[in-house]
């Protein structure tokens, strides 16, 4: 069968490229249904973008690449494609939107969306090969147990990284690069918690505050989650894409309170009252116990010299830990690094040496921020490609 475009990936970028590349376009996925990880991002409410999307949010080896396309389809064109089908949404923090509803109401306008531009889609078929011909692209698929040969001018490879095998993710997009001479940048799991070779958090799993992560190039200002394997929570999760094996990490877990000035000014006021008492009101209780013997805390209020509780804050502030690793591929939320930037146009997703080859969404060398960044740039990769094809 011929078709003017192939699209692999029936994901966020896929779906959201088929909807511009229009008829003669099939996409092909090897799942059930299409957009799982939309499906389940978010808790299930999908944060489908970010007001405050800016390619500061991203990283890439070069970080200007995500520039063109991210001006030309931005958060709020986007914003207006979810208001144009009646879906309710809200900010829950730092510029996130979230359905109110379902997750489910993304994939459904995507499909929407696709078959009105005159798109098909497949699903449960495998690719098994894929080769170029005189006037483009052959693939052969296999699809209710039968071997297809599909034609077409356009290829669009679509089929994400690396993250979450058990749902899906496979790795093909790289090997589909190799097979093309496309050159791929190293790949890391990212958006990913750290895990310590010990239990030491075991007694904290499940505890959560603000804290302020930070290894020698960034910071970030979120919440912080400890587990029975580690450390967890946007703040880490953030960090992680920033992380390398053997790094220091610091962690502030007082970053918007003046300790300093306030257990003075209580020593001045309830003198008799136990440190760790007092410490309980401005940290959760299990970290207080879980830190008195590593920071010495003990003894009434007034007990403590200026230069203690200086000391104390300071060591509040500035918490060292060595991470051993990460949970790896099974949780990242995404995959940092893929296909080589400089391969492609910024314009088009075009890869520079094979025309009518392109490469879309998380398979590229571009990763977001965790808060809606990362399907910000599905759409806007995705729109670039559609609208070139
Ligand atoms: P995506 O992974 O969406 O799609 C790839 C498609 O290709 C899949 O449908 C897959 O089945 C298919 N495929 C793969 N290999 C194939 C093969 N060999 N043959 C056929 N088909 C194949 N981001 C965000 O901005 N906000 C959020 O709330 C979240 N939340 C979130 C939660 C969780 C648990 C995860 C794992 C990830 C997120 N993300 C996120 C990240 C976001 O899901 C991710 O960046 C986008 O889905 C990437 O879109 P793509 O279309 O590039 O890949």
């Amino acid at each position: 069968m011929a078709y003017e475009t192939l699209i692999l990936g029936a994901g966020a970028a896929g779906m959201m490229c088929a909807t511009r590349s229009g008829p003669g376009t099939l996409v092909i996925d090897h799942a059930k249904a299409p957009g799982e990880k939309i499906r389940i991002s978010g808790g299930g409410r999908c944060n489908f973008t970010n007001m405050y999307a800016s390619p500061e949010n991203y990283l890439s080896q070069n970080p200007h690449f995500c520039k063109s396309a991210m001006a030309r389809y931005t958060q709020w064109d986007f914003i207006e494609m979810v208001d144009r089908h009646d879906i309710a949404w809200h900010e829950k923090t730092l510029g996130q939107l979230f359905c109110d509803g379902s997750a489910k109401q993304i994939v459904a306008m995507l499909v929407e969306e696709l078959k009105a531009a005159g798109a098909d889609l497949w699903l449960q078929t495998s690719i098994l090969s894929v080769a170029r011909t005189a006037d483009g692209f052959q693939v052969e698929v296999e699809r209710e147990g039968k071997r297809q040969q599909l034609t077409a001018r356009n290829l669009v490879i679509a089929t994400g990284g690396k993250s979450i095998p058990k749902m899906g993710a496979t790795g093909i997009a790289y090997d589909l690069a190799r097979q093309f001479d496309l050159p791929l940048t190293d790949t890391r799991p990212a958006l990913v918690p750290f895990t310590f070779s010990d239990d030491r958090f075991k007694p904290l799993a499940g505890v959560a505050l603000p804290a302020r992560l930070s290894n020698a190039r960034t910071s970030f200002d979120e919440a912080l989650l400890f587990t029975h394997r580690g450390l967890s929570g946007p703040s880490v999760l953030q960090l992680s894409s920033y992380w390398r094996e053997g790094e220091q990490i610091n962690a502030n877990l007082i970053p918007q309170t003046p300790l300093f000035d306030l257990l003075r000014s209580q020593r001045q006021e309830a003198g008799r009252k136990d440190l760790t008492t007092e410490l309980a009101r401005h940290l959760p209780g299990r970290l207080v116990d879980f830190l008195a013997p590593e920071l010495g805390l003990k003894g009434r209020l007034a007990d403590q010299s200026d230069a203690a509780l200086r000391d104390l804050c300071d060591r509040l502030e500035n918490w060292s830990l060595t991470p051993s690793g990460s949970e790896g591929y099974r949780t990242a939320e995404v995959t940092l690094g893929g296909i080589d930037t400089d391969a492609l146009s910024s314009k088009t997703m075009e890869a520079k040496t094979v025309p009518g080859l392109y490469a879309i969404g998380e398979a590229v060398d571009v990763t977001g921020w965790l808060g809606g960044y990362n399907f910000q740039w599905a759409w806007a990769s995705g729109v670039a490609a559609g609208s070139a094809i």
